[in-house]
């Protein structure tokens, strides 16, 4: 298994470019299987999990094409079958995000149960719940969720008992071939869901409301294809942001979008940092200034999110003062702590908060990746280290993040991949 090497104590200086974002690609990707035609998808991120979903694709019959800018090209008529193996759903929960196209569009679909993982056991109940409303019938045995339904879905109004963010991508992606309206209420606000929204608009569906807790579907009888170009990712935008910061550094991420990462933003102006904004680049400079320590909440979008809260305690471990997160989306999202008390940080974890005191330095260590954001975390940490950290399993890191040692080393990082 891959390594990566970090040499901590150097300020991050420079500009990269943001891809396009993982937790958007993955929805429209699973969308493609809605129409025959062909559905061609642009800025694409080059990460496992997006290959992933394509090898999915690939294993119901449905083979992507893959043109000389990276662009996909999706037509689903190829389809041999509607199943979705736990081979693959294991090493990718997203994989769930397929139910609802299958369902909706072939009245059939046996997709394995995602596993538990690191930050949490992370069910699918109400996904499952909520397609059952619609007149699913859904059974789950032998690791399958086994669902169909004769003719069509029906509309529902559905009140979702949880925010959830793939929750309601997949009702939303069902309920565009649904037989009349369906309303989601306590719907996912994320600007991913509005992704997959304008996307599902664009293939010819009918909704209205996607960006608040309300979002209605008015059923159609077929969707077409189009080309879509994903939106930016703002979990990457704000983990090199934060990794700036911590590091007292000067960077500016390009083909991004600040309006959705406000909560983030407001966040690293009280650390200390100055920010300057553009219509498609953020600009953050810390004047070589330690960063002051801040304390955050974490719940679904607006507020701050969670995918960053891991990013935000590597900041805290060396920023002057005590400051608390509180973790409340997840309930296992603190494996990065215990790493980073072993480099020399003061975190105290009670119950869903950790206490963060700043200390002067960290001591670069061997330590291990658990999941995506911790392990951009890990890496945090080990930038703003004395010596060297190593940071293992990091295929956890390539799953989510492109290119990211080439990206901190055109910053000025001195890290470096090992084979091990
Ligand atoms: C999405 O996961 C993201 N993944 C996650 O990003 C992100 O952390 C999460 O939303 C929260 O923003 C993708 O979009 C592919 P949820 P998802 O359903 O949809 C509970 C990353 O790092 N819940 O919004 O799986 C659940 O246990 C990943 O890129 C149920 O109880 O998250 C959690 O506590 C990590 N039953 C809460 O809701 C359900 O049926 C929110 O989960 C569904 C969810």
């Amino acid at each position: 298994m891959d390594k990566l090497l970090i040499e901590g104590g150097i300020s991050l200086r420079g500009e990269i470019r943001i891809a396009g974002a993982k937790n958007s690609a993955l929805p429209i990707l699973a969308a493609t299987l809605l129409t025959h035609d062909t559905v061609q998808i642009c800025n694409l991120p080059h990460l496992f999990d997006i290959t992933t979903m394509i090898e999915l694709l690939g294993c119901m019959g449905v083979q992507p094409i893959i043109d000389e800018k990276l662009n996909v090209e999706v037509n689903s008529s190829t389809i041999k079958h509607f199943n979705a193996p736990y081979e693959l759903v294991k090493t990718m929960r997203a994989s769930i995000l397929v139910l609802g196209p299958l369902l909706t569009r072939y009245g059939r679909a046996e997709v394995a149960l995602p596993g538990g993982c690191a930050i949490g056991s992370r069910p699918v109940n109400l996904h499952i719940a909520a397609l059952q409303t619609m007149g699913a019938d859904i059974v789950v045995e032998d690791g399958y969720i086994k669902a169909s339904t004769k003719g069509k879905l029906r509309g529902a109004h559905i009140f979702m008992d949880m925010v959830t963010v793939t929750g309601t991508e997949n009702v939303m992606m069902a309920a565009t071939l649904a037989d009349g309206q369906t309303i989601i209420e306590n719907a996912a606000r994320e600007p991913e869901v509005v992704d997959l929204a304008n996307c599902l608009v664009k293939m010819g569906a009918d909704i209205t409301g996607q960006g608040s807790d309300t979002i209605v579907i008015n059923g159609v009888s077929e969707l077409k294809g189009c080309s879509y170009s994903v939106m930016p990712d703002r979990i990457e935008t704000g983990t090199y942001l934060i990794a700036a910061a911590a590091t007292k550094g000067r960077i500016k991420v390009k083909d991004t979008r600040p309006d959705i990462l406000e909560s983030v933003l407001s966040k690293l102006e009280q650390v200390g940092a100055e920010i300057k904004v553009g219509e498609n680049w953020i600009e953050l400079d810390m004047h070589g200034k330690r960063p002051k320590s801040v304390s955050l909440r974490t719940a679904p979008y607006p507020a701050f999110p969670t995918d960053m809260q891991a990013q935000f305690t590597a900041l805290n471990t060396i920023a002057t003062g005590t400051g608390s997160i509180t973790e409340t989306v997840f309930e296992n999202r603190f494996m990065h702590v215990h790493e980073m008390n072993r480099m020399g940080a003061s975190i105290k974890v009670e119950g869903n908060t950790v206490i963060v005191e700043g200390v002067d330095r960290l001591k670069g260590a061997p330590v291990m990746a658990t999941d995506l954001r911790a392990s951009a975390s890990l890496i945090i940490a080990g930038l703003v280290s004395d010596n060297v950290t190593t940071v293992d399993r990091i295929y956890h890191i390539d799953r989510g993040y492109e290119c990211i040692e080439e990206k901190l080393q055109l910053l000025g990082a001195r890290i470096r991949r090992i084979a091990s």
